[in-house]
């Protein structure tokens, strides 16, 4: 059933949908790409406690989103589709990536019930879906993305291989925006090495996820926020 709120689900909504997940009691599958889960199942309720962006990180990304008038996003990691829905607010195209079969059907199916048509899930691992998603975008002279949020397969130098890969697919003053960035050592030294690309016009750690931009105008210059 259609949602009457098409394509701007309310904070409301979305955080009821949250609730629910983290009451949920159900046995899924889970899919290990590295990053180090030795389970073999795991209850909708205990990954939506642990997996997801808390709510203030998720407005705060989707206000990024605002800020720079996003009209396409690429987010690497769906999980049940909750930031997902945050990023596509106000109608803004998403193109999100999830390997875990299982945890994409229960995300597409909040989608339907949110009326969030214009999300796009690829399934698989980011290494098949990354490389066929941007080869299917290069043949479609598709223009880039306004925004990219990594949230999957916390690894540093998996995080790197991901970042060179999609740089050339951010449009000119975009935003990538990594998660846990400080979640390990490895991902710290990643995101030290980010930071120092000259590529890259500024950045912003807000701890939980960091932020940089090609925007032009501004000096090299790494700002540190906590909230
Ligand atoms: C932290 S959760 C994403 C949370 C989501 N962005 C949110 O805020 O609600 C990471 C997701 O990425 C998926 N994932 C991790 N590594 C992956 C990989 N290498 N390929 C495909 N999916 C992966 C996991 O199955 C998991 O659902």
């Amino acid at each position: 059933m259609q949602s009457i709120h098409q394509n701007n689900p309310s904070i409301a909504e979305l955080e009821s949908l949250r609730k629910k997940l983290k009451k949920d009691r159900t046995l899924i599958p889970i899919v290990d790409y590295g990053a180090g889960s030795h389970r073999v199942q795991q209850t909708v309720g205990d990954i939506a406690k642990s997996a997801l962006k808390r709510t203030k990180h998720a407005v705060a990304i989707a206000q990024v989103a605002d800020y720079i008038d996003a009209q396409s996003i690429l987010e690497m990691g769906t999980s049940f589709g909750i930031t997902t829905a945050y990023l596509a607010q106000k109608n803004r195209a998403v193109t999100t990536l999830e390997g875990n079969p299982h945890i994409a059907e229960i995300a597409e199916k909040h989608w339907d019930s949110l009326g969030l048509a214009h999300i796009q899930c690829k399934q698989g691992s980011f290494a098949e879906s990354l490389p066929s998603l941007l080869q299917q975008w290069e043949s479609e002279m598709h223009l880039g993305f306004d925004l990219i949020f990594i949230d999957g397969h916390h690894q540093g130098d998996a995080l790197v291989t991901y970042v060179e890969q999609i740089k050339p697919w951010l449009k000119e003053g975009g935003v990538l925006v990594c998660d846990d960035i400080h979640w390990s050592p490895d991902m710290e030294e990643a995101w030290n090495s980010l930071q120092m690309d000259a590529h890259w016009t500024a950045s912003a750690d807000f701890y939980e996820w960091g932020l940089l931009t090609t925007r032009a105008g501004l000096t090299k210059e790494a700002f540190s926020i906590r909230f």
